[in-house]
């Protein structure tokens, strides 16, 4: 199979990025990380990134005048790069038509919650505030709203009266750092396919 090249959107600590990188050096995703996208210099991510020899991409918003422009700069940067599939960990920003548009059904995100459940910065927190027993994480092709695309797949666990937030936190990470690797590997094998608004998976994946 031909290369299949994937860039990561990050603006934090970069767990699920390494996550991602681990399972390439593993041999168990098949795709090459040409670039990391973050738009926070000060980002832990960047840092494994350079560890990892993957290029990194660092903007800052505020020096574009528009989200437009700052997308369109992307966007040049991942044509150039013939980048296949845009995997959004831990972004902390809304995409708009400017990057949505050039890829169309290649754009996934992972959220810690069972969306449509608890969209938003704090899914875990909001969903444990809330009272819930279960909750999760899910994976889904992002849209123009927040945490609003199809979704792909999603992973389950409980929240017991005992459990703190960041001991949820913690098994949150596990689960996501499962999950992300093996829904791009799919991805990469053709398995997931948006087609009007409707995901539509060779195999199921979404299971525990
Ligand atoms: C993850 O919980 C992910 O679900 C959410 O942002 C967090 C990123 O964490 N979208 P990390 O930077 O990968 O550790």
């Amino acid at each position: 199979m031909s290369t299949f090249r994937i860039a990561v959107f990050a603006s934090g600590d970069g767990s699920n990025f390494q996550a991602i990188v681990d399972q390439v050096h593993a041999g168990t995703l098949d795709v090459h990380i040409e670039l990391l996208i973050c738009d926070n210099k000060t980002a832990k991510v960047i840092q494994k990134a350079e560890e990892a020899g993957i290029d990194v991409f660092v903007f800052d918003p505020k020096a574009y005048e528009s989200k437009q422009q700052y997308e369109a700069h992307i966007v040049e940067e991942l044509k150039e790069r013939n980048v296949a599939l845009l995997v959004l960990a831990g972004y902390m920003r809304l995409l708009s038509s400017t990057l949505l548009t050039p890829y169309q059904g290649r754009v996934i995100n992972i959220h810690p919650s069972l969306l449509p459940a608890f969209p938003g910065k704090n899914g875990l927190q909001d969903a444990m505030e809330y009272g819930v027993k279960v909750t999760g994480c899910t994976v889904h092709f992002v849209d123009d709203g927040m945490d609003s695309g199809p979704v792909i797949a999603q992973r389950v666990m409980d929240i017991k009266e005992e459990d703190t937030l960041a001991l949820l936190s913690q098994k949150m990470k596990q689960l996501e750092h499962q999950l992300y690797p093996e829904v791009i590997q799919q991805c990469r094998e053709g398995r997931i396919i948006l087609k009007d608004r409707r995901v539509i998976v060779a195999k199921d994946i979404g299971g525990n």
